[in-house]
């Protein structure tokens, strides 16, 4: 893909499922790749999948929930890699539970991680794009957060305020040439569904009724995704910016 190769990627929460499929794939583009994860052996392993397939990267444990850790974390691994060119907001985390049986701390929790984890992100990192004058934001949002999921109410809330969020961003640096667009997972197969669903008989039954709705007929894989990160950071979507595009088998399908 083009104006990828030599340039600078972060992506949070790239130790496990879809961030480590995002980062492997930008580090076959011939980006740098910077794996940022608050599990720093995940994020080490996924380093070593990357150089292992020829790539460059480097960890770094970050915790997004903590806006002091972002930005520390942020200046030394750019320090080690370079400017980032490209940021993808990642790292999120869920539990099924009816909205109505949840409690105060644990609305704090999905919050802090879904939406004040790539807030913190974007602040550090934006201001160096303004102020190199180009750059990309990428969020793995949810299609929760564009139709809603039942037992994850206070989750799709935070998708839906993510969504928002690049788009009012993309508004104001637009003529710094940055663009924030969000790719719209649908139900996928990683250690996050494992946690959600189970993995046993019950599992397996929520995972059958998930593709009878799915017109392509599975639930995703987290190389589903990487394609559509590595376009939207590459030359060729220079000019998109405050998109949101569903990658869910066609479950979900928006005009
Ligand atoms: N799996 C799905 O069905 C699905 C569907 C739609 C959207 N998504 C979104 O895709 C993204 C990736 O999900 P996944 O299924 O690959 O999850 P995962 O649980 O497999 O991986 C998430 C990673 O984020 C890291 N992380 C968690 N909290 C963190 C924190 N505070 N700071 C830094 N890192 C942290 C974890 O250590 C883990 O490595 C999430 O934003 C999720 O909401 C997933």
């Amino acid at each position: 893909m083009r104006g990828l190769k030599d340039r600078v990627a972060l992506v949070t929460g790239a130790g496990s499922g879809i961030g480590r499929a995002i980062a492997t794939r930008l580090g076959e583009e011939g980006m740098i790749v910077g794996v940022l994860d608050i599990n720093g052996e995940a994020a080490a392993q996924t380093v070593e999948l990357i150089k292992a397939a020829g790539g460059r990267a480097d960890s770094q444990v970050c915790d997004i929930t903590d806006y002091e850790n972002v930005k520390a974390g942020v200046a030394a691994i750019e320090s080690r890699i370079g400017a980032t060119w490209a940021l993808v907001n990642n790292a999120g985390w869920d539990k099924p539970i009816p909205f109505l049986k949840t409690t105060p701390d644990f609305w704090q929790k999905v919050v802090s991680i879904n939406y004040m984890g790539p807030l913190h992100m974007t602040h550090a990192v934006v201001q160096g794009m303004v102020q190199r004058g180009g750059g990309r934001v990428i969020f793995i949002a949810s299609d929760a957060g564009r139709v809603g999921s039942s037992g994850e109410v206070v989750y799709s809330g935070t998708k839906g305020a993510t969504i928002a969020f690049a788009k009012a961003l993309a508004r104001e640096v637009s003529r710094k040439n940055v663009t924030l667009n969000c790719v719209a997972p649908g139900p996928t197969n990683t250690p996050a569904m494992d946690a959600f669903v189970g993995t046993g008989e019950e599992g397996q039954k929520i995972r059958d009724a998930m593709v009878r709705g799915v017109p392509l007929g599975r639930i995703g894989e987290p190389r589903d995704y990487p394609g559509l990160v590595a376009f939207l950071a590459s030359d060729d979507a220079a000019f998109m910016t405050g998109q949101t595009i569903s990658v869910s088998g066609g479950l979900t399908m928006h005009g």
